[in-house]
């Protein structure tokens, strides 16, 4: 069994003998329809392929394992402020009774702890059993909450002692109610609904609250623009496209300076094909931004709802890394502090746009009205003999806000160079930097 996707449902059934009773005789396949194959399944794939024991309830969701490791897996993904001792908490808003999110969080992730919060009270318990029965209490912890709480309550789950502690990286996650009503989901009549009543009947909680997830995500901004940076990233899944419009407006209205939408894969290959889509939102308070090109893979119609931060530009000859640095980056007079990854990557911290006209005139004034012996004109000195200090010298020698600290990553392949905008909130400074390097380059 390679894949999640790729079941081979007899060596399956042969481990877990309580999956035969659903096979259809005539055709040897397995009978996906019904709540209870479903369920034994799931079960069975929780158990072989990430040795998690779990109680389902066939009264409450059944957690369709491909889309939620889709999410955890890009989790992953997301660049954090790189502290390297501290600990990662996720916590995971509606962790509902099988308490999935934190499950399988705990095997993809080495040093993570989970919080999984939920508004009802027998899912509580349900998913506290759950987290028992893996002996992860240690690593997952379970709080209830009230519908008008807040979502992230950080004092609650014992993760913020000091007001001012962003030591700890925290991302939170959400597999939100997506309807406004139950009428909503009958005038949707989505494959999903159609064949529900072959599915897990489901509680009113788990698919419905006021306002829908609209609703429900703009809360969470809400939240998120008093706690900023206190929470490293927020995400949650949206799924109804229409509304991805209407939140990234939200975020930019609020002037939220990093944000995305990812597209899951479609979950199709569980449901005799009926398609369901989902989404990923997130965004954030720092400057660490998610590359491009991660965002796109499987979601390339996203591009009107996502931040442009990387740029390519063809090489028309041959360049290697030495080469650009020696023919730009060198001859900045004041320089970014350099970190050659490999031959081929470079990463480079300004302060500001160090390359424009507008940027050296200031740098000039500022080295002219010095006093000799202050410290920071030897400072100067060094840094024109060590290409590798310009940076630590932003603060002291105030050329630019911190709102213009900038870190670019460039890789330079045969034919072209890739300019990622690491870390940053000025646009105006990557583009100006896209620009600099492809005259240079174009000759
Ligand atoms: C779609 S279910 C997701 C359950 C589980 N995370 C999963 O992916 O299978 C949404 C969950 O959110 C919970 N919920 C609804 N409103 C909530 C709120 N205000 N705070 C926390 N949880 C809430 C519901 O009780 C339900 O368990």
């Amino acid at each position: 069994m390679s894949s999640y996707y790729d079941i081979d449902f007899t060596e399956l059934s042969l481990r877990y003998p309580e999956l035969s009773r659903h096979f259809i005789a005539d055709t040897n396949k397995y009978d996906l329809n019904s709540n209870d194959a479903i369920i034994d399944l799931t079960k069975a794939i929780l158990d072989y392929k990430f040795n998690l024991k779990i109680n389902l309830n066939k009264n409450k969701l059944c957690p369709r394992i491909p889309n939620r490791l889709e999410y955890l897996k890009f989790i992953k993904e997301l660049p954090l402020q790189s502290k390297q001792n501290d600990e990662l908490y996720i916590i995971d808003v509606g962790t509902g009774h099988s308490v999935i999110y934190p499950l399988l969080g705990c095997r993809f992730f080495q040093n993570c702890k989970f919080i999984g919060t939920d508004i009802d009270q027998s899912s509580i318990q349900e998913a506290i059993e759950n987290v028992k029965l893996n002996n992860l209490d240690n690593r997952i912890k379970i709080y209830l909450n009230l519908a008008n709480d807040d979502f992230f309550n950080l004092s609650k789950y014992g993760l913020m002692t000091n007001v001012n502690d962003v030591n700890n990286n925290i991302i939170t996650i959400c597999n939100p109610p997506f309807y406004s009503s139950l009428q909503e989901i009958e005038a949707k009549k989505t494959a999903k609904f159609q064949i529900k009543k072959y599915y897990s009947p489901i509680t009113q909680n788990e698919f419905v609250t006021i306002g829908g997830e609209y609703h429900f995500i703009v809360k969470m901004i809400n939240e998120s623009l008093q706690l900023k940076n206190k929470i490293t990233w927020y995400t949650s899944l949206v799924g109804n496209f229409s509304n991805l419009e209407l939140l990234v407006k939200y975020l930019k209205q609020n002037n939220i300076p990093n944000y995305f939408v990812k597209a899951l894969l479609p979950s199709n290959k569980f449901k005799n094909n009926k398609v369901t889509q989902r989404w990923i939102i997130g965004w954030c308070f720092h400057g660490l931004k998610i590359r491009n090109s991660i965002i796109y893979k499987n979601s390339p119609n996203l591009k009107k709802f996502n931040q442009i931060n990387e740029f390519n530009i063809p090489l028309n000859s041959y360049w290697d890394l030495n080469q650009l640095i020696e023919t730009s980056l060198n001859k900045l007079n004041y320089k970014g502090e350099l970190y050659r990854i490999d031959d081929s990557k470079l990463e480079i911290q300004f302060p500001g746009n160090v390359w424009s006209r507008t940027f050296r005139r200031k740098f000039e004034t500022h080295v002219n009205n010095r006093h000799p012996n202050d410290n920071d004109h030897n400072d100067n000195n060094d840094d024109d003999k060590d290409v590798h200090r310009g940076a630590v010298k932003r603060t002291k020698l105030q050329l630019a806000n911190d709102q213009d600290f900038t870190i670019f990553l460039i890789e330079m392949r045969k034919n072209s160079i890739t300019i990622f905008w690491k870390y940053g909130f000025n646009y105006k400074i990557f583009e100006s930097f896209c620009g600099f390097i492809k005259r240079l380059v174009d000759g």
